[in-house]
């Protein structure tokens, strides 16, 4: 897309009504009749919504809704998703964390026209129970279509869950740029190398919603964000994490007062709260080393929360995790910043080959690694950069195992499954994981503006 050359008037962010009670994630409606076949029709579309200053906004909305339907279905269901894809460039969908095979992945190959129709079509895998999204994946459009509004919630339930007594409650965080005139911009600059941050940060689409929080709840939150980075933080509530982005843990784990959480990341999370009363819901500064900016350190208000205390006995065990196999390959991959010297001149090339997969732009047509189905693979992260980079990998949940930050190595004290990982500048991290599917699988940094820019690789698993 276009750059914007400098900031214009921005929305103010009290132009946005705020302090509504939160509204739950709309549930798209399953269409079949068969028992464990999940149907529905999706469309990405262009919608105008009036979301502030009493100004009409064109989003880009998976059946006209922000956040797009929330999906849910169960291990070993059949999903059919018919895709109608009514934008003017074209786009993919995405099942970010789901074993698929290829051809059902919306790889950047396998684009979907505008104006045309698409079937996806695949099996719910077995032990896959979690918490997961779905966005937009074509070529070098995937950071704008997400911003303008494509994203939406998906859930696998699992009928062994030690926590289908609680009720749920959803947070799918993103964030919102408006204009003066309520238009969403482009990106600046700025944006394209430090990642875009909408200066509205939403909760299910809503400004600083109101919330009612309980002990007997089992929260899911979405990181839909281009590129926030969160530190929740919620007075008298302790976060205890019963699950990661591929679903639950062996055991809860105590986070204490503050939740991280990156883009593109999810987690499973009961509140443990110590005194009942309002609250607010806070995301502390995290500094993630951006370029060219000289930000002032702030504290973000996400929410303003009723608290009522209930005592609720964890189990101690949730979940218990097979032994992957042992390690069958080995790989380094690194993630660099090649900075050009003297920045006037071709910007937009300039950012073409600035963030790179070791040493490389991404190329559809490339391969870079070639993989087994089945197999443990080991991977060594190195983010050999100045600013932080989550990474991702596709069709796979992996395990972190240590990571090393000035010449410290910590051992992980507990399996999880995840597919997403940040990396400090600097930073190496070991994981490993097993495809299950064959195919392509995208990895890449889920800062969606790096990852449009080629920060992203593939490997190919036979
Ligand atoms: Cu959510 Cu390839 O990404
Ligand atoms: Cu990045």
């Amino acid at each position: 897309g276009a750059i914007q050359a400098a900031d214009l008037p921005l929305m103010p962010p009290s132009a946005m009504p705020s302090g509504q009670p939160l509204s739950p994630l709309v549930q798209l409606a399953n269409q079949s009749d068969q028992s464990a076949v999940f149907e529905a029709d999706l469309e990405a579309k262009v919608v105008e919504m009036e979301l502030a200053g009493g100004k009409k906004t064109e989003v880009w909305a998976y059946n006209g809704q922000l956040p797009g339907p929330q999906i849910v279905v169960n291990e070993g269901d059949t999903v059919r998703i018919r895709f109608k894809n009514s934008l003017s460039q074209p786009t993919t969908i995405h099942w970010h964390g789901l074993a698929v095979p290829e051809a059902q992945d919306g790889n950047p190959q396998d684009e979907v026209l505008p104006g045309q129709t698409r079937l996806y079509e695949f099996k719910i895998a077995e032990n896959s129970a979690g918490t997961y999204w779905y966005h937009p994946h074509p070529h070098g459009l995937v950071a704008e279509q997400v911003y303008m509004g494509l994203a939406g919630s998906l859930i696998i339930k699992s009928k062994t869950d030690p926590f289908a007594h609680l009720q749920e409650q959803h947070w799918l965080i993103s964030d919102l740029r408006l204009d003066q005139d309520g238009r969403i911009p482009p990106n600046t600059l700025s944006d394209w190398i430090n990642g875009r941050e909408g200066e509205f940060v939403l909760i299910n689409a809503q400004l600083t919603p109101q919330i009612s929080l309980n002990g007997n709840q089992r929260l899911r939150i979405w990181n839909a964000t281009s590129a926030r980075y969160f530190r929740l933080h919620l007075p008298n509530v302790e976060w205890i994490v019963v699950g990661t982005d591929g679903g639950l843990l062996e055991e809860p784990l105590s986070a204490g007062d503050e939740l991280f959480l990156v883009p593109g990341q999810r987690l499973e999370v009961i509140p443990r709260i110590s005194q009942n009363g309002t609250a607010t819901l806070i995301s502390r500064y995290y500094d993630r080393r951006k370029m060219m900016v000289r930000e002032a350190p702030t504290t973000l208000t996400l929410a303003k929360v009723e608290l009522t205390q209930t005592d609720v006995a964890l189990p101690q065990r949730l979940r218990t995790f097979a032994a992957l196999p042992p390690v069958a390959v080995k790989r380094t991959v690194v993630f660099r910043e090649r900075m050009a010297s003297g920045m006037n001149g071709d910007t937009a090339g300039m950012l073409q080959n600035m963030f790179l997969v070791n040493d490389q732009v991404f190329d559809m047509k490339r391969i870079d690694f070639e993989g087994k189905q089945g197999e443990t693979e080991e991977w060594l992260l190195f983010n050999s950069s100045h600013m932080d980079h989550p990474f991702h990998i596709h069709g796979t949940q992996f395990e972190l195992i240590n990571r090393t930050l000035n010449g410290e190595t910590r051992q992980e004290p507990y399996r999880a499954k995840r597919d997403i990982l940040n990396l400090k500048p600097m930073e190496k991290a070991l994981i490993r994981f097993v495809q299950t599917e064959k195919g392509l699988k995208m990895f890449h940094c889920h800062i969606l503006e790096h990852e449009t820019l080629g920060m992203m690789a593939m490997l190919q698993v036979k």
